[in-house]
């Protein structure tokens, strides 16, 4: 027998995201799990789970719901302070995003108001952030600094994620994304040396990943590859904020650094997709700004005829994405992009976990893998993104745990 501290029972659906039988979803019917100590230990049809396992711990009775991985959301901003919804509006009325951008205005906006906000504060907002990801089945993100921009404040948000992944059941997974924009008032050359000689070695114990934002407003192509080939030299995984506004060379840059991700690409070139499939990235699509900025659709079709792996992702941030919905973001990938609801799920899952070097362990559910799942009222896990706007989710497992809001 195998010994369990927490089952969950009767999932109408079970999906697995392990293909089976010709299932892309490996979906198992009537499906049930069991877990130790935060990982499966056992998975399969309802009907056989008395016969092998023994549970001492926390049952939990689907009642015939949906029951999918927990989703993994590959590219969130969750630490800042503030709020720009007027530049919302503003974009509503037709003004571009790239004009929002100013001293002013825009990201600057926004750092501004979080390096006025102590570490308390951002926590809290963090918190509460994380809670609305969990809400909405999301039980591993991405999180991504950027908006401190100098040493001490970059540091102050690398911290607020290391408490904030002590107190949520969140998974949290830190990148330093330093080159975000060069910040205000002061030289740019002078930031970069910065970023090179002091902020990228020292934030490499707190930072699985490093990003950089190439194109205009953000960073030339020449300063990301030096930002990123030094990074790369001190071990950082690297993902790439590449062609999101227009044509450039970041992913380009992306696939000759071998970056774990190259996110947005509405304007990358079929012989970057062939590139970044070749290099082995991940696209990171974000549905979201591309919604609010109204972006054109990403080369979906050259991303789909080169195989490259499209993960989709909420983008969290409070310019262009302000939601921790990945069912919404997948729900607009089908709506305005024409994704089917098999590429959103796998992207919101197992190309995600991918792009964060978790395959196996998250967006997936087999033996060994994160006890991370979320159930939702859905017929059928193609379902999810019908349901565009409302939240589904009837409850949320973290490592093993029902998660309850704090
Ligand atoms: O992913 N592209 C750059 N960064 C964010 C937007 C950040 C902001 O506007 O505050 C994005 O869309
Ligand atoms: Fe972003």
């Amino acid at each position: 027998m195998i010994r369990a501290d927490f089952a969950l029972r009767h999932a109408g659906q079970l999906a697995t995201m392990v293909p089976a039988a010709g299932d892309p979803l490996g979906r198992i019917r009537d499906g049930a799990l069991a877990a130790r100590e935060g990982r499966v230990v056992w998975i399969g049809e309802d009907r056989e789970l008395e016969s092998q396992v023994t549970l001492d711990g926390d049952l939990l009775d689907t009642q015939g719901a949906c029951v999918i991985p927990g989703l993994v959301d590959a590219h969130t901003h969750p630490v800042f302070a503030g709020s720009r919804a007027d530049e919302f509006a503003e974009r509503a009325s037709g003004v571009p995003y790239a004009v929002q951008q100013s001293e002013e205005r825009g990201i600057a906006r926004t750092v501004r108001a979080t390096r006025e906000a102590d570490e308390p504060t951002l926590l809290a907002l963090a918190q509460a952030r994380a809670n609305r990801f969990l809400a909405n089945g999301t039980t591993t993100i991405e999180a991504k600094t950027g908006y401190g921009l100098d040493l001490d404040n970059e540091a102050k948000l690398l911290d607020v994620l290391r408490k904030l992944a002590g107190r949520t059941p969140l998974r949290v997974v830190p990148t330093f994304l330093g080159a975000h924009v060069p910040p205000p008032g002061i030289d740019r050359d002078l930031y970069v040396r910065s970023l090179i000689d002091e902020m990228l070695p020292a934030f490499r114990p707190w930072a699985d990943f490093c990003d950089a934002w190439c194109e205009a407003p953000a960073f030339t192509a020449k300063e990301t590859r030096a930002i990123l080939t030094r990074a790369r030299s001190l071990g950082y995984g690297l993902r790439v904020h590449a062609a999101q506004l227009a044509p450039g060379e970041g992913p380009d840059i992306a696939a000759a650094l071998e970056a774990r991700s190259a996110d947005h690409l509405e304007f990358a070139t079929p012989a970057q997709i062939r590139a970044l499939a070749k290099a082995g990235t991940v696209a990171v699509l974000c549905p979201g700004a591309n919604f609010t900025t109204h972006g054109p659709r990403p080369p979906i079709d050259a991303m789909r005829q080169a195989t490259l792996p499209m993960a989709i992702a909420s983008d969290l941030n409070p310019g262009t994405s302000n939601s921790e919905s990945l069912p919404h973001a997948m729900s607009l990938a089908c709506v305005q992009w024409g994704m089917t609801p098999v590429e959103v799920l796998l992207g919101a899952t197992v190309h995600a976990a991918r792009s964060l070097k978790l395959d196996g362990v998250a967006g997936c559910l087999q033996v060994g893998s994160f006890a991370d799942c979320a159930i939702l009222d859905v017929e059928t896990p193609e379902a999810i993104p019908y349901y565009v706007g409302v939240n589904r989710v009837i409850a949320t497992v973290a490592g093993g745990v029902t998660w309850q809001p704090s």
